[in-house]
């Protein structure tokens, strides 16, 4: 009989929580929410995106919270649990397989911004693009940033994962502050507020309200199987409620705290709010030459995205070791190597296509995307969709968004009191959510990411 591990467990909700929130706030809150707020009109996005997030992307994270604790199972386990031997085993294996190929980008990117604290740290000032573009610079921070990753997630669910979310998330939170005051004490950087904090309703638009949807749904790491698998690790005893709540509101401060960080620094500065995505590498780093002390702020503000990075890329190398380990019955040491070696064999083309290989670096995908764009855009926006809109409608339609309900109300005391008749109004309008309204705007989502593109 080979042996079997004890399924882990986490130790408190308190690290339940840091972790998932570890999870969500990654490089997408701190660099994509920017940029997209950036150019689709600042304040009247933040409204929207945090609108749609309660409403819309919530009640998908409380779905896959209830599909990992009702089965104690890794996405693929959970949906064999349910319905086994179905077509349904393909959202298990697509919730799998999502993580695997974004990490396999998402570490590259998160090992650039490691290597920046110490390029300004030290008042380096080789330009970005040689930068990614040094073979030995790009392999090695991509190496380095994974197997310390690797090492987290062998180490286990409560002595890994939990423990390092305690350290690492309450320095996240001290570095934004921080960084927020700096920001915000800058000649001139009430310009940047205004641009940021006061609506402009004339820029309300359908593709704004994409954006945001896009953005929200994105920033809870929900489609990821992440959520399922962190989930499976909560005891019944614990309100997953109150954790979800606790989660959305984290990241959202969070995400609205890159904002005050980045607008006021980017105003005081003149620089343009609206330069895409190389805005935190290369105007960002522009600004902090000119900002007195520069190199030790910047080097504050890489050590934050690289936190960011490094929290969310445990919580997606767990989905396939938590397979590996249920499923596959290996240890954990084999399931924790053998997926960071995956990763980097699938990571080598981005690291190649910044800039080492000149064929690479030109190839030009869908519509003009360079590759690490190509597999963001295939993995990160396409797979991240479809993956949640078949697991709203497997939760909502499948399952059954009652069995559901009943699981996600276990522990939490909201549901015992009968107050105003609150907590069965939530419930109704929680299952009318994730069957109906959940499915359609995600499938907007997923449709306008594919013509668009
Ligand atoms: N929510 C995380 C982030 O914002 C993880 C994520 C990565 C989600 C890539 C979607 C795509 O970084």
């Amino acid at each position: 009989m080979p042996k079997v591990e004890q399924r882990s467990q986490w130790g408190s909700k308190l690290g339940f929580i840091l972790a998932a929130a570890g999870s969500a706030i990654g490089l997408g809150s701190l660099w994509r929410f920017p940029y997209m707020a950036g150019e689709s009109g600042g304040a009247v996005f933040l409204l929207l995106y945090l609108a749609l997030l309660v409403l819309l992307v919530l009640p998908c994270m409380f779905s896959e919270f209830a599909l990992g604790r009702f089965t104690g199972k890794n996405p693929l386990g959970a949906i064999e649990a349910i319905r086994p031997k179905s077509a349904w085993r393909v959202v298990g294996l697509l919730s799998i397989l999502i993580p695997v190929f974004v990490t396999s980008y998402y570490a590259v990117i998160g090992g650039w911004a490691f290597g920046y604290i110490f390029k300004i740290l030290f008042k380096n000032t080789m330009p970005f693009d040689k930068f990614i573009a040094d073979p030995l610079i790009a392999s090695s921070l991509f190496s380095v940033f994974l197997v310390l990753n690797v090492l987290v997630v062998y180490k286990g669910v409560e002595g890994g994962i939990e423990r390092c979310s305690k350290m690492l998330m309450p320095l996240l939170f001290v570095l934004m502050a921080v960084l927020a005051v700096r920001s915000l004490t800058l000649p001139g950087a009430h310009k940047g507020l205004v641009f940021y904090l006061q609506p402009d309703f004339s820029k309300l638009n359908g593709r704004v309200v994409l954006n945001a949807l896009g953005q929200a749904l994105f920033s809870l790491s929900v489609g990821m199987g992440a959520m399922i698998t962190y989930a499976s690790y909560v005891s019944k005893k614990q309100n997953m409620l109150s954790a979800g709540g606790y989660v959305t509101l984290v990241t959202a401060i969070v995400a609205f705290t890159s904002g005050l960080i980045i607008f006021p620094a980017l105003f005081a500065f003149g620089e343009d709010p609206a330069a895409g995505p190389q805005l935190v590498f290369i105007v960002l780093v522009d600004l902090f030459a000119k900002m007195p002390f520069g190199n030790i702020v910047g080097a504050a503000f890489f050590l934050l995205m690289s936190i960011a990075a490094f929290t969310t890329i445990i919580s997606f190398l767990e989905v396939p070791v938590s397979y590996l380990i249920d499923e596959r019955r290996l240890s954990r040491a084999t399931a924790a190597w053998g997926t960071g070696a995956a990763v980097f064999i699938l990571g080598i083309p981005s690291v190649l296509a910044s800039g080492i290989n000149p064929a690479l670096t030109r190839m030009r995908f869908f519509g003009g995307k360079s590759y690490i764009d190509w597999r963001d855009f295939l993995w990160g926006t396409v797979g991240i969709s479809l993956c949640v809109l078949l697991i709203s409608i497997f939760v909502g339609w499948v399952w059954g968004a009652d069995k559901a309900l009943t699981e996600l109300k276990q522990g939490s005391k909201f549901f015992d009191k009968r107050f105003l008749c609150l907590p069965v109004t939530c419930g109704s309008i929680w299952k009318f959510f994730i069957r109906y309204i959940c499915p359609l705007a995600i499938a907007a989502v997923l449709i306008d990411g594919l013509i668009t593109h």
